[in-house]
């Protein structure tokens, strides 16, 4: 199939990812929701802020003169309480007094006040201890005093108490009582009631005015948290791909860099909000969990709520801060909005509205407090805040995409420092990343692995074949992948903990692997957990780099960028772990990367249904991938990994998590899927490895074991073959009265007649059947001995003969035995095995034949050994499952593992150690 390429497919790519982002965004609706709505809600709440605390002005060119100012009915004053007064009043008791107080009431202008709405008071005591006890029941006081003929003095209290802003204390409650006093008082001593007492107030002619609150400052601060919700989401979703190897799973796909970080700007246009996208971005590549990404976006909104705080202030955008202070503080984009919206506000408050237009964008503001503009404290216009936002937008973004590329990846992987200096990666051929570890570590610290050459003769001869090819320069056209001396070291970490720093030594993962994979076959990689397989898989797919060695995949070497582009274009690759969008249905899974592997447009459909009938996904093909159970999202990864009709495809566990039916289904897939392409495969299911394989590696501490068909294997690490006889038993209602007699004579004579002829004791017995296990070295004896023994077959009773080889299983777990002693050998851990008998002793994890310490006697001179049966944990450790019978040491035993070295490691303290007798002797004295 012809896939796109170039500016197509990154065209494509880009496409698929909008729609990828689109999608989880409507997905994932709560968040979306709050997402976009969190900024509407902020300036919504801002708006409301903003009405209720503005006071506004109308321009007054020609004021006119206010002349009437009557006492105002005390229901008019805010939150007073009834019943209540328009005034109460003090004085009461002098005649004169009484008759100015009436003169008040009747000559209110346009109301007379009644006598229900008045309370007199004799001393100005009384009535601070009256308004004491009846708070907001009257607006304001007159007090009063007769001082002679001529002379009375007068006083006036208000309530003053601010309630709201829109009420004018002075104006409307003050100034009446003052007036009516006055006039009163005047008229009174003058003695005319008609006499004229006409004040009029007058305002200064202004222009129109705005005046805001002390709410306003909290406009910036809003705008940021409106911006603020993006940025924190952002960081928050690109964290989590790169969490869940999302990413990972796209680039081996085949998707540029460049189109990821595009994808993600173009989804914000607000030039803040890009900024801080870019920050975001940039901030993310040092995180590397999504629960620290919330936290950190939190804490940059705190410290930006902080500087913005700092910059309303005046700083550092003002003359006497030092250039350079203002240079560095420019550089957090919350800075510059800061200053943007307090150089908008000021412009704002202006009465002239000049400065916010287009036109004027690179003028000073004109602020009302400033008027006419000083120009000398205006060092950064909104013009230059554009600037320097579209600046700063830029170098985050090149940062981000800079950091991205150095740090190490979620599998260790980053570029080298100046990576950018490489014309390749401008080319678009540098995709993968190339070094490994710490970008302050020193790879070259880490020991060198020694050489060790391979000790079973499968895995030596493939070894010199595939080394001879390479240094003869031949170019395998029968294999599909060769692995040149593979060597795969993940460095020494340092794990900081709260109180403690932990540094991990350097680990060999792949141990100089030499190995073909063959066209049109399927090899099984096998192994214990740990084992080195999912790396191997992992320097194939570029996911890790190769520190030694090279693989070369249809003639492209993994560890040339090209070749790396050219392998992404025909491997798929279904790895261990599912990577899937939760949000994404199976159907959009599988059109998301069928886009970034560039297939024709118009073929994706067919090809995703196709898939998905294959895989008996079709009726859930369009629900969600988090609703999927394992084994769907497992057959969901595996038919990803089909896309595109790849030349190789590598599945790393393909069917953990599957019921024997599906199992079985993908079974038939894979067999079919073997037409035409390589196939790796690795499992931990031996029938699996055993129906599907052509040939089989098993692995074990990142070493190739054995190499070779099913049979093969068997016959060579199987303990050898299996024989069942089982005796016919007669269904004979008159059976005869002695057949058990019968019996026993019967398996007397077939136990003795193997122990004779192959010296072999029954593994199993029982009254229907005897199961012997016959080592291979007897295999050329087998022929005659089976003749004889067919033709014997009545004679012994015998009802059936079943001659089987062992299993992959037994294969698998001697392998892995064998593994464990050599690297228990080496680093000497040491287990205790306590006898039936009740004695314990250490012995190495992995040991076969143990000599039990201190058992020489007189009738055994050499002492006595036990077998000791192992198994596996879950975790595929070795322990002990059991142990045989006490023997006699033969004398010509060789010891494999002394008991000198004891007690190292892990050994129980006070325990004596066992020595290791090599094995082999059994198949000369059994
Ligand atoms: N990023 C890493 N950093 C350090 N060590 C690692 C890293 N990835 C894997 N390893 C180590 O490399 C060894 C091989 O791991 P790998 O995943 O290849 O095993 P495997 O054979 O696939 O096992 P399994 O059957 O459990 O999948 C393990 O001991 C593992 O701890
Ligand atoms: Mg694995």
């Amino acid at each position: 199939m012809d896939l796109q390429r170039g500016l197509p497919l990154l065209s494509q790519q880009y496409k698929a990812l909008f729609k990828k982002n689109f999608l989880l965004a409507k997905r994932n609706k709560k968040s979306t929701l709050v997402q976009l709505f969190a900024s509407f809600i902020f300036v919504f709440l801002l708006f409301c802020s903003q009405k209720g605390s503005k006071r506004s002005y109308a321009e007054v060119t020609d004021p006119k003169a206010a002349v009437s100012f009557p006492i105002p009915p005390c229901e008019r004053k805010a939150h007073i309480r009834k019943p209540c007064f328009d005034f109460v009043w003090s004085g009461n008791g002098s005649a004169t007094i009484n008759t100015i107080v009436t003169a008040i009431m009747n000559n209110n202008p346009g109301r007379q006040i009644p006598l229900n709405k008045v309370k007199a008071f004799r001393t100005q005591d009384d009535v601070d201890a009256w308004l004491l006890n009846n708070p907001r029941r009257c607006p304001g006081a007159l007090h009063f005093l007769v001082r002679n003929k001529t002379v009375i003095s007068y006083g006036v209290q208000t309530n003053l108490t601010s309630i709201t802003n829109r009420e004018d204390r002075t104006f409307k409650f003050q100034i009446p009582l003052q007036l009516a006093a006055e006039r009163e008082i005047a008229r009174s001593l003058i003695g005319d009631p008609n006499f004229s007492w006409i004040v009029g107030l007058k305002e200064f002619a202004h222009p129109r005015m705005e005046f805001s609150s002390s709410l306003d400052a909290m406009i910036p601060p809003f705008f940021l948290a409106a911006a603020m919700f993006g940025f924190v989401f952002q960081m928050g979703s690109l964290v989590t791909e790169k969490e869940l190897k999302l990413r990972q799973a796209m680039t081996m796909m085949g998707l540029y860099d460049s189109a990821y970080c595009f994808a993600v700007v173009f989804l914000l246009f607000f030039l803040f909000q890009i900024n801080m996208l870019s920050f975001a971005f940039m901030l993310s590549t040092f995180i590397r969990k999504s629960s620290s990404s919330t936290t950190v976006g939190f804490a940059i909104f705190v410290v930006g709520f902080i500087t913005q705080m700092v910059t309303q202030f005046g700083f550092p955008y003002s003359q006497g801060t030092a250039m350079k202070a203002r240079i560095m503080w420019s550089f957090f984009p919350p800075n510059l909005f800061a200053q943007a919206l307090h150089l908008l506000l000021t412009a704002t408050s202006n009465p002239k509205g000049v400065a916010i237009s287009w036109s004027k964008r690179a003028d000073c503001p004109q602020s009302p407090d400033n008027y006419p503009p000083d120009n000398n404290d205006c060092v950064m216009t909104i013009d230059g805040v554009y600037k320097w936002l579209a600046s700063t937008f830029f170098m985050w973004f090149i940062l981000a995409v800079y950091f991205d590329n150095i740090i190490p990846n979620a599998s260790g992987l980053r570029k080298p420092l100046f990576y950018f200096l490489n014309p390749l990666y401008w080319m678009g051929k540098g995709g993968n990343k190339a070094k490994e570890g710490n970008i302050f570590n020193c790879i070259c610290s880490d020991p060198l692995l020694e050489s060790v050459t391979p000790d079973d003769e499968d895995v030596l001869e493939e070894e010199s074949h595939v080394k001879q090819q390479a240094n003869e320069g031949i170019d395998d056209p029968t294999a599909a992948v060769q692995i040149h001396g593979l060597v795969k070291t993940y460095p020494k970490a340092i794990k900081i903990g709260c109180c403690r720093c932990r540094v991990t030594p350097p680990y060999h993962a792949i141990k100089d692997l030499w190995v073909n994979f063959t066209k049109d076959q399927l090899f099984c990689l096998l192994g214990p957990n740990g084992a080195g397989k999912t790396t191997i898989i992992n320097c194939l797919t570029g996911i890790s780099t190769v520190n030694r060695g090279d693989a070369t995949i249809y003639g492209n070497s993994v560890r040339n960028s090209i070749g790396m582009s050219n392998i992404r274009k025909f491997i798929g690759v279904c790895p261990q772990f599912d990577i899937l969008w939760d949000a994404l249905s199976g159907q959009e899974h599988l059109r998301l990367f069928a886009n970034i592997k560039g297939l024709p447009p118009n073929s994706i459909e067919l090809i995703a249904q196709n898939l998905l009938d294959k895989m008996r996904l079709t009726e859930s093909a369009n629900g969600r991938a988090s609703s999927y159970s394992g084994g769907m999202k497992r057959r969901l990864s595996f038919a990803i990994a089909l896309i595109g009709d790849p030349k190789l495809v590598i599945l790393d566990e393909p069917t953990t998590g599957m019921d024997p039916i599906s199992r079985r289904h993908v079974w038939d897939i894979i067999e079919d899927a073997k037409k035409g392409r390589a196939i790796v495969l690795t499992t931990h299911s031996m029938e699996e490895a055993d129906i599907l394989s052509d040939r089989i590696g098993i692995m074990a501490k990142g070493r190739l074991r054995c190499i070779g068909t099913s049979i093969r294997l068997k016959s060579r690490f199987g303990s050898g073959f299996v024989a069942n006889v089982s005796f016919s038993r007669s269904n004979d209602r008159q059976a005869p009265p002695n057949e058990d007699t019968v019996t026993e004579t019967h398996h007397g004579a077939v136990k003795q007649f193997f122990k004779y002829h192959l010296n072999i004791e029954p593994k199993v017995e029982n009254e229907a059947f005897l199961t012997f296990v016959i080592p291979h070295d007897r295999e050329s004896l087998l022929r005659n001995f089976f003749n004889e023994l067919e033709e014997r077959k009545k004679e012994f009773g015998i009802a059936d003969i079943q001659i089987s080889l062992t299993t992959l299983n037994e294969v698998f777990l001697n392998i892995a035995k064998k593994a464990e002693l050599e690297s228990a050998a080496a680093e000497g851990r040491l287990t205790t095995l306590t006898l039936t008998s009740g004695v314990s002793f250490q012995i190495p994890i992995g040991s076969q034949l143990v000599r039990i310490p201190d058992s020489e006697s007189t009738e055994h001179p050499t002492g006595l050994r036990v077998e000791v049966y192992w198994d596996q944990d879950d975790a595929g450790d070795l322990r002990i499952s059991g142990h045989s019978a006490e023997m006699p040491v033969p004398p010509d035993a060789q010891a494999i593992v002394s008991s000198s070295n004891s007690n190292r490691n892990s050994g129980q303290r006070g325990l004596v150690q066992a020595t290791v007798i090599d094995p082999s002797f059994l198949n000369r004295h059994d």
